[in-house]
């Protein structure tokens, strides 16, 4: 697969038309009013950079439109965020949209996308597939450090207690609840995510944020342990 060459905004309008321009327009403006006051690490500086990311991932063949409508919407229905939108036809109808041929495609992708902690598969759609990917390397790399750390404590979870060493969640319900530190998070889930990732720039870009998490996860157990 070829992958489109640049990463700015005009150039990929060129490829939507008027309908489509306006409809993203729309969803820009309005999630950015919707993730403006999150505190959890899903504010609109997340959503912005994942759709960079999609940017940098798309590939010919990829449904342009579609997979910027699930880039900007991949977390209002978040089971962990809350939403007042129970799914994507209540979204369309607050924010004056009208369903189009391209919906059920979008609120298919948005529905695959997220971790969920590896314990629930998904079968995605080569849009939702690369939206994924940027998702997934929001959350590796100094970015997803900064991430994990914020997240939990945004959640009463606790930094680091030598007494909770060990615990790590080992279902669904466990991995949103149980208290453990941040670092159980890189072993159910930072440290898996580079073999998560599907597309082939994704893949590339995700070896060195891999290589990141890595060192920042030994530097962090060998000050522990007394050692550097
Ligand atoms: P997930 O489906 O794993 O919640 P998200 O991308 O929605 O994935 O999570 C948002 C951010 O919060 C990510 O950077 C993720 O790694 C981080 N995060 C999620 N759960 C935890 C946790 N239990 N502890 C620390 N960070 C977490
Ligand atoms: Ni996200």
């Amino acid at each position: 697969m070829q992958a489109l060459q640049k990463k700015s905004y005009p150039y990929w309008m060129k490829h939507l038309n008027n309908h489509e321009i306006a409809y993203l327009k729309v969803v820009e403006e309005n999630v950015e009013k919707h993730f403006k006051n999150d505190t959890s690490g899903h504010n609109y500086d997340h959503i912005q950079r994942v759709v960079d990311l999609t940017t940098r991932l798309l590939v010919e063949g990829a449904c342009i439109y579609t997979t910027y409508m699930i880039a900007y919407l991949h977390d209002m229905f978040d089971d962990k965020l809350d939403s007042p939108y129970a799914n994507l036809s209540e979204v369309y109808a607050a924010w004056g949209l009208e369903k189009d041929e391209k919906f059920e495609a979008i609120e298919k992708g948005i529905l695959s996308i997220g971790y969920k902690g590896g314990f629930e598969h998904q079968t995605r759609s080569l849009e939702a597939d690369i939206v994924s990917d940027a998702d997934l390397l929001d959350a590796m790399g100094a970015i997803g450090i900064g991430r994990a750390f914020y997240y939990a404590g945004s959640k009463g979870q606790p930094f680091h207690e030598r007494s909770l060493e060990g615990v790590v969640s080992t279902n669904y319900k466990e991995y949103r609840n149980l208290k453990r530190n941040v670092l159980a998070h890189f072993e159910e889930k930072l440290l898996k995510l580079k073999n998560e990732i599907v597309t082939q720039r994704g893949k590339v870009i995700a070896v060195h944020r891999d290589e990141v998490l890595r060192r920042f996860y030994k530097q962090f157990k060998d000050e522990l342990d007394g050692k550097k």
